[in-house]
């Protein structure tokens, strides 16, 4: 239980109670652990189970309710109190975080206000240390060049962090114009991010979760649009919303790019924990990469999220030298995966994903290294990769025009 903050609420109004409890029973970070329908009994309650966050909805009579607000401070001082309540008014608010209340969300609550206050009092009561309730990481897969094998690292490293049952794990699509990560898993969605971002404001995690589409390996699909004309329904800010929830639901988000690294993608970036960019060791990849470094320097904390992976590395021709690579992107190779055509094309004409397909392959092996890489967020060494380690001579001077002209 140390990964979840434990939650009492009271409020005497039956149906906003109810209403208040589904929005909590749907996110992981929460553990319902008492609820109660009267003011008058609720000090006992939190006394006697001891929960992380007393929520008080304070309507049904707010004089009643702040009291119990001060009584709370006193009997269960460790208990950080949220109020909820209907009227913004100032004079309240001030007269509730006097009482002791920690944080005052006015209904109808919205979901990522609700989130955002309970990430506060997380982040008051546990700081930044291990016990810390775990955070979900959003982890952005982006190709230097079309074809890089975005999807196909995205897809099957879902599916690896997803058979971990600790985890739970979703993918969204937003290469919204020509994404596959539907065909890689041979699902047939019942709704896409168009259905999910257009009702973003209305859903409650219960509904989000019916939504996707989840696939046998565990891992849940939410998919690109069916149709070119939805593409423009989806807003940043939608995105931003769905992003918001679909955290608060999974200890892990997937999110394939799209290489057009228009405003959606964007927000992918500004939202990831970790920015996986998925090069090839040859020139029109590296070159992409240095500019898209370039770029990321521009926007804010972008940079340090970069984690470059080196794709089909082992490839015979056209390669250049990892070290090359390096001293041009200016960035350690974070990962190299192993070129295996053959058991990749399977695996995406199968719809079937890399660790049911070919479990020993050295390929899922990398994979399945990199899965703990990036939970740990320490290095671990990657498994060697079959077939020489190749450079060529001729293409060490990478950027023969390079000198600013
Ligand atoms: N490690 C690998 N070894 C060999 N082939 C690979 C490897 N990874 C991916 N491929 C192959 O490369 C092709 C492109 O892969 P994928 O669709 O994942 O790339 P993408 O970057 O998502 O492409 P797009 O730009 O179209 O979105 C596929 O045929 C896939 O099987
Ligand atoms: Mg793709």
């Amino acid at each position: 239980m140390s990964n979840v903050l434990r939650l009492a609420i009271v409020d005497p109004n039956d149906s906003k109670r109810e209403a208040l409890k589904t929005m909590l029973l749907g996110m992981d970070m929460i553990w319902l652990e008492a609820e109660c329908s009267r003011y008058e009994f609720f000090a006992d309650v939190v006394a006697q189970s001891n929960p992380d966050i007393g929520l008080v909805a304070i309507d049904e009579d707010p004089e009643k309710g702040l009291d119990l607000v001060a009584r709370l401070g006193d009997t269960s001082p460790n208990c950080s109190v949220l109020v909820v309540s209907s009227s913004s008014d100032g004079s309240l608010i001030l007269r509730a975080m006097r009482a002791g209340a920690k944080e005052f969300l006015t209904e109808p609550v919205r979901i990522d206000d609700l989130l955002a206050a309970l990430g506060r009092i997380s982040e008051r009561r546990f700081g930044h240390g291990e016990n810390r309730p775990r955070g979900s990481q959003v982890i952005v897969v982006a190709g230097a060049i079309g074809g890089v094998g975005t999807t196909s690292l995205a897809v099957n490293l879902g599916c690896v962090l997803a058979g971990d049952e600790h985890n739970s794990v979703a993918l969204v699509d937003l290469d919204l114009c020509l994404g596959d990560a539907d065909v890689f898993l041979d699902a047939i969605p019942d709704y896409t991010l168009v259905d999910v971002a257009q009702n973003v404001t209305r859903l409650d995690f219960t509904l989000l979760k019916r939504s996707l589409t989840k696939h046998a390996s565990g891992l849940y699909l939410l998919p690109r649009p069916v149709q070119l004309e939805d593409i423009s329904l989806i807003t940043p800010d939608d995105l931003r919303r769905v992003i918001g929830l679909l955290k608060a639901t999974f200890t892990h988000l997937i999110l394939d790019l799209s290489k057009s690294y228009g405003p959606i993608d964007l927000i992918g970036l500004e939202m990831a924990n970790h920015i996986l960019l998925v090069t090839q060791l040859d020139l029109p990849c590296l070159r992409n990469v240095v500019r898209l470094m370039m770029s990321f320097g521009e926007m804010e904390g972008i940079t340090d999220k970069v984690k470059i992976i080196v794709n089909r590395a082992g490839l015979e021709s056209g390669q250049i030298t990892l070290k090359k690579a390096e001293e041009t992107i200016g960035k350690e190779i974070f990962w190299q995966l192993p070129n295996d055509y053959r058991t990749m094309v399977d695996v995406r004409n199968n719809g079937v994903p890399l660790i049911e397909q070919a479990p020993k392959a050295a390929i899922t092996q990398s994979i399945i290294t990199l899965a703990e890489a990036l939970i740990s967020d320490e290095k671990i060494e990657a498994p060697p990769i079959a077939g020489k380690k190749s450079g060529l001579g001729k293409l060490f001077n990478l950027f023969p025009n390079k000198s600013g002209k």
